[in-house]
């Protein structure tokens, strides 16, 4: 069955090796008759939350007025989020960290419209080889689908990666794109 992968990368780095990940995903995904849409979230305008609690009060998930709302029919109409992205500091960057705090419309008793997010994967890099640098980011990336009822599909950790495109040397674009091909 064909399904329609939302894929949301992070980096501010264009061509880097988060960007290249989504890209094999992608790559992979297409190849086994999958939709696949990427959004770069880092060349988006999306705020944060602001604790307004008028969610759902004009119809749209949030009543912040950016790119968010041009992501919520996506969100609300894709199966499988793909979250791509390096690590900062241990977690997602705050490219990315808007858009989830934004979540928060879609995560309580109250939302208007579910997100149509049955599963998920994680591809995320760094610079660092010690595995336990990405404990933070996985245990983040388990809650949110924990929270938001997607169930996690694969985590792809692309360890050891500091220079843009250094992916390229690695195993790792093959890995995700293997990804992909399962969806
Ligand atoms: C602000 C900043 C914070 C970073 N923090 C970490 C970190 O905590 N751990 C790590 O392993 N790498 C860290 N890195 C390195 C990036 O995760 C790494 O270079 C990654 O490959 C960048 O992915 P990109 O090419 O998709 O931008 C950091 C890089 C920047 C610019």
């Amino acid at each position: 069955m064909s399904k329609k992968c939302l894929v949301l990368t992070a980096s501010p780095r264009k061509g880097g090796n988060s960007d290249l990940l989504a890209n094999a995903f992608i790559g992979g995904a297409q190849a086994a008759g999958h939709e696949a849409h990427k959004v770069e979230t880092a060349f988006k305008n999306i705020g944060g939350c602001i604790a307004c609690d008028t969610c759902w009060s004009t119809g749209y998930a949030c009543t912040q007025e950016d790119d968010f709302r041009t992501l919520e029919p996506l969100m609300e109409g894709y199966d499988v989020l793909v979250l791509a992205t390096p690590i900062y500091w241990y977690t997602f960057p705050m490219q990315i960290k808007g858009w989830i705090d934004r979540l928060y419309a879609y995560g309580g008793a109250g939302s208007d419209r579910p997100l149509a997010f049955k599963e998920s994967y994680l591809l995320v890099c760094g610079e660092e080889s010690d595995k336990s640098a990405y404990d933070n980011i996985i245990y983040t990336y388990n809650q949110m689908g924990n929270f938001l009822n997607f169930k996690d599909a694969g985590i792809l950790v692309a360890s050891g990666l500091g220079a843009a495109g250094k992916v390229q040397e690695t195993d790792f674009l093959k890995q995700a794109e293997a990804l992909g091909r399962n969806v």
